[in-house]
């Protein structure tokens, strides 16, 4: 299968890819003291949203990078039909080939991804393209209560990779950076989350079941719906952690 088939269609109606709603993003936007002069550069960018709504909420302009290409090209359509193209560059490609201006932008975030290994090197990673007082936004997992072995053994993850709510904010502090902001998923927020990526695939597979590929991504979404389910929504909580440089 194609490495973005699963995420594309899972995605399909998703705008922003991670558990936050329209309201939490702006609450968040709101504390980056974004202007018209501010550059932002997002890591992972998904399809793009974050960056658009910066530029159209505050008219910044910025560098936005993701190696998926059917994200890359709904966020330049969005972009366009917004009207915020002329704002924005986007680069098709892996995070870690990017080679960005060193301290050269106001705004860095990286919302749900971890394209440079661990949540610490990505954190470090991004620090070097942060101007001293500028601010990096990151959203991350974290522990809600310590999880279950059978739940591990699903994500093919060890405890250790993630910690709890104030565990992700301490990583900051001890690179040395200033906390300014934290704030968590709420329930509501991640059930919708899940529920669109569950809708869209379960939509896909029931109009395309001859799809070469309909088995496995069958086998994958009620996987993941159950271990959801059962385990991942009172385990896993997501976190967007603001630090000052
Ligand atoms: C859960 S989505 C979040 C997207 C976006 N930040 C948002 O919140 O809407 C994770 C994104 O990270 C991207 N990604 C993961 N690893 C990457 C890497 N090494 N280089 C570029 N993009 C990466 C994926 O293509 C995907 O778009």
């Amino acid at each position: 299968m194609d490495r973005f088939k699963f995420t594309t269609i899972a995605h399909g109606t998703h705008r922003l890819c991670s558990p936050i709603s329209d309201g939490k993003l702006r609450d968040i936007m709101d504390v980056l003291g974004l202007s018209a002069d501010s550059r932002v550069l997002d890591i992972a960018c998904g399809k793009g949203e974050m960056l658009i709504r910066m530029a159209e909420l505050y008219g910044v302009s910025g560098v936005a990078v993701d190696f998926s290409p059917a994200f890359l090209e709904e966020a330049r359509k969005q972009a366009s039909t917004r009207g915020v193209a002329d704002r924005i560059e986007w680069i098709e490609g892996d995070a870690k080939e990017f080679e960005g201006q060193v301290e050269g932008f106001d705004v860095v975030s990286c919302l749900g991804a971890r394209p440079f290994g661990a949540y610490r090197d990505t954190l470090t990673r991004m620090g070097t393209w942060a101007k001293t007082g500028g601010v990096m936004v990151v959203g991350e997992g974290y522990w809600q209560k310590p999880p279950d072995a059978r739940y591990l053994e699903f994500l093919g993850a060890k405890a250790e990779e993630y910690s709890d709510h104030a565990g992700t904010e301490a990583v900051g502090l001890s690179l040395g950076l200033t906390p300014i902001y934290s704030t968590t998923s709420s329930q509501d927020e991640f059930d919708h989350y899940e529920g669109m990526y569950l809708a869209a695939m379960e939509r896909y597979l029931r109009v395309n079941p001859d799809d070469p590929d309909a088995r496995a991504m069958g086998e994958r979404i009620r996987g993941w719906r159950d271990a959801w389910l059962r385990w991942g929504r009172e385990t896993l909580g997501f976190g967007v952690y603001v630090f000052m440089k």
